[in-house]
């Protein structure tokens, strides 16, 4: 099961290339001549046309589920145009927030089976929204219950931390927004560039594991740190929420994701000379308001860890006074699934260092099924 490696976790880390290439399977295509590059989900096919019509998309799920999510809602909003918003599950279900006939709702889950998620997928049914599925589990509940989905087949996941299936979910959630946004000519060349980034997003992530060691490194300076903070904006918000998921749910550290623009309403308060802050700062529309956040950070003399597009080292290092990540560029929509690769790494290093039990993380459970 394990083959060479010692850990469930550390296998579903390296194997993601081969993950992420079986949940692309069959679901892409080429294009031949004088036909456009496309992607194909077959469970979906019968319910594009009211899900295009509908007022809005409400993704719902729990945990890495819902940090998925979040990473797809802005290709999904651009792709789409249709409003797009996001809810934990308990939460909905605690506020008995509103769903309309009108709405689509999707329900992520790797499992099926999460209680929190399915109550609110029977509470979705009960107001007539269109429910679709995004699940790793053929069979589970959240699969027949909802009027129709996407199987990511990401292959079992038996880490109780979700790793391949995070990449996998964000995957498919981004052919979802191809296939939601049609072939309108004015989105051609984007859509045709983010199919070609996804055929060679495998390549991408098998570079990225490449970094195993550097993160090795980085978590032996880290092994001690009672916190560690990330910050991401954009694409990569999710990426700095479910970087500290991670470090949280399996290093037994605490660590908290921050919304970048939300610096000075707070976070920083926190900073100083002792405090360990990881910055996110690939290249996309967000890349000069990263460069001024790490300025501002770098001034209050935060011990900056910054990840970046590969060459950038020199632009956002302020002349070598933050260490560097340095990741492959990919399309900016699809850079969550390879800058959180660095991460899962990061947690599972600084969780054996310190000792703890990597794929049974204490007092946490693979599927919660119950509230
Ligand atoms: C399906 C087959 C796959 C086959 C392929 C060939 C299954 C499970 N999948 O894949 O083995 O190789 O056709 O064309 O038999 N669904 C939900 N909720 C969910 C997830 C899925 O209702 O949360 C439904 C879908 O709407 C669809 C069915 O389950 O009706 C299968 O979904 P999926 O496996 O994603 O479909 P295909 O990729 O077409
Ligand atoms: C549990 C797991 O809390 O449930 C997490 O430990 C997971 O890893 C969360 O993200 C949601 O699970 P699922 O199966 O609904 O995606």
């Amino acid at each position: 099961h394990k083959g060479n490696y010692e850990h469930y976790m550390q296998k579903e880390i390296h194997e993601q290339p081969e993950s992420l290439t079986t949940t692309m399977r069959g679901r892409l295509i080429r294009g031949g001549t004088c036909k456009a590059k496309t992607v194909l989900l077959g469970g979906l096919k019968d319910h594009l046309k009211t899900i295009r019509r509908s007022r809005r998309i409400v993704f719902i799920g729990c945990g890495t589920s819902y940090n998925a999510a979040l990473a797809a809602r802005p290709i999904l909003e651009e792709l789409s145009g249709i409003p797009v918003t996001m809810e934990i599950a308990s939460d909905l279900l605690d506020r008995q927030g509103p769903i309309y006939r009108e709405d689509t709702a999707v329900f992520v889950s790797q499992s099926g089976e999460t209680a929190d998620t399915l109550h609110a997928l029977e509470y979705a049914l009960q107001n007539g929204a269109l429910c679709v599925g995004i699940t790793n589990t053929v069979g589970s509940a959240i699969a027949r219950k909802t009027h129709c989905g996407v199987h990511i087949n990401a292959g079992a996941e038996i880490g109780v931390a979700s790793t391949k299936a995070y990449t996998s979910q964000i995957v498919v959630m981004a052919m979802l927004a191809l296939a939601i946004g049609g072939d309108a000519i004015s989105n051609q060349a984007r859509r045709e560039a983010i199919i070609d980034c996804l055929f060679d997003l495998p390549n991408k992530v098998r570079d990225v594991l490449k970094l195993d060691q550097e993160m090795k490194d980085l978590a032996k300076l880290l092994i001690a740190e009672q916190s560690l903070l990330m910050f991401g904006r954009g694409y990569n918000y999710a990426t700095a929420l479910e970087g500290s998921l991670k470090v949280k749910e399996v290093a037994l550290m605490h660590s908290e994701g921050i919304l970048a623009g939300e610096m000075k309403h707070g976070p920083l308060a926190l900073v100083d000379e002792s405090l360990p802050i990881v910055v996110i700062a690939t290249r996309d529309a967000c890349f000069s308001k990263q460069q001024s956040v790490i300025q501002q950070l770098h001034a209050r003399k935060g011990r900056l860890i910054v990840m970046c597009s590969s060459g950038d080292a020199t632009a956002v290092s302020l002349g070598g006074a933050c260490r560097v990540i340095e990741v492959p560029r990919v399309e900016d929509c699809l850079q969550p699934v390879v800058n959180i690769v660095p991460l899962q790494l990061l947690a599972y290093h600084l969780t054996v260092l310190r000792g703890y039990n990597v794929d049974q993380p204490r007092n946490l459970a693979k599927s919660v099924t119950t509230e």
